[in-house]
């Protein structure tokens, strides 16, 4: 039954994608404006997502013409790092599902030079008196965000990559971070930690993307448990996946009737609030890593929450039978506090939901 399902909802992606990679051609999407993906610059921390829907489905199926439109991302994207840019922590999601998994599948020596490249940035913003990742440039010298959980897998690649185990360290320093001072007792964890830049020493949460401090932004708890997973499959230290067990109890508990979180678990009046489809599907992604790591017996509980999510994803907001609507799920938010990209498709979104359905149907390459 779930394999004829898998099945069906890959087949309808294949042609949704399909649509997308003639319509899109050297767009770089974001978000959708009136059913349409925007064409966002480079160095904006989603420019990688695209094209790694294209690797993973040039992977499951070996079509050329999937590898042909994915090939030259990784070579775009580096073009920010010799020009003024933003580019920030966020280099992890850009370059992994570009120059890495190229490497990965194709063995192109430039790929692997750039996604070693990101990884020396990232690692480069590691501070080492508070043992966290600098997120964002300007002022934001003392902020460290939930979000970098998922960046931290480029720096695990690197050390399997280079044999120089500084890399492992950094990421293994800042998720132990991240269990100090974002994660709670409750299996949530905040957006924002702020610390003294020249100590150290952590000053507060922040509520960032989220609610408010102490609330459960949706896309932050999906961000640390797939970070946390992601951290146990490199290193074997069972305490990230006893965190990111928890952070799932957390985000099966809240999750509302209808298998689709809100922006935020904690924001008053949830259920009239949006929703956010892209923590779900990340969420699911994430939930799959679990259950990867577990055996049967424990596994099942994370994979049933994941495809619970992701039937709710395809039955209640893919646009399967809407060719004007370019994006793949609807139902979408980007920012809520900031008043962002709210009830849209968002290619973040868009990537986990493929990621998820392809980890269903046997992918087992892994991107993050
Ligand atoms: N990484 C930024 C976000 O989740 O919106």
């Amino acid at each position: 039954m779930e394999e004829a399902w898998v099945s069906s909802v890959w087949e309808r992606l294949l042609s949704k994608i399909d649509g997308m990679k003639n319509e899109l051609q050297h767009k770089s999407p974001h978000t959708t404006v009136n059913g349409v993906y925007d064409d966002m610059r480079l160095d904006w921390w989603t420019s990688g997502f695209w094209p790694g829907i294209l690797w993973i489905v040039y992977d499951m199926t070996k079509d050329e013409s999937y590898r042909e439109a994915a090939w030259g991302w990784d070579e775009r994207i580096e073009q920010c790092f010799v020009k003024p840019s933003n580019l920030h922590h966020d280099v992890g999601f850009q370059f992994l599902p570009t120059a890495v998994i190229k490497y990965k599948l194709t063995n192109d020596e430039d790929g692997c030079r750039r996604g070693l490249a990101a990884a020396n940035f990232l690692a480069g913003r590691f501070n080492p008196a508070g043992k966290f990742l600098r997120a964002w440039n300007q002022e934001m010298r003392g902020w460290s965000i939930i979000d970098s959980m998922m960046n931290l897998s480029i720096l695990f690649w690197a050390a399997e990559q280079t044999g120089d185990p500084r890399f492992r360290h950094i990421a293994t320093a800042h998720a132990d971070t991240v269990l100090r001072c974002f994660a709670r007792g409750d299996g949530t964890v905040c957006h924002i930690a702020s610390f003294d830049p020249e100590t150290g020493a952590f000053i507060e949460a922040l509520g960032g993307q989220g609610y408010a401090p102490d609330s459960a932004w949706s896309r932050g708890q999906a961000w640390a448990l797939y970070g946390l997973a992601n951290a146990y499959r490199y290193t074997g230290e069972q305490r990230y996946l006893r965190a990111a067990q928890l952070v799932a109890h957390y985000f099966l508990a809240a999750l509302p009737e209808d298998g689709v979180p809100p922006w935020d678990f904690r924001v008053p009046a949830a259920e009239t609030e949006p929703k956010d489809t892209s923590a779900a599907a990340c969420a699911a992604s994430g939930m799959l890593e679990i259950a990867a790591s577990l055996p049967e017996q424990e596994a099942c509980l994370y994979r049933n929450g994941a495809v619970r999510m992701l039937r709710a994803l395809a039955d209640g907001y893919a646009t399967w039978d809407e060719p004007e609507q370019q994006g793949i799920l609807r139902g979408g938010t980007g920012n809520k506090p900031a008043g962002q990209n709210v009830n849209v498709s968002l290619i973040y979104g868009d990537y986990f939901f493929t990621e998820a359905i392809a980890k269903l149907k046997g992918w087992e390459n892994r991107i993050f």
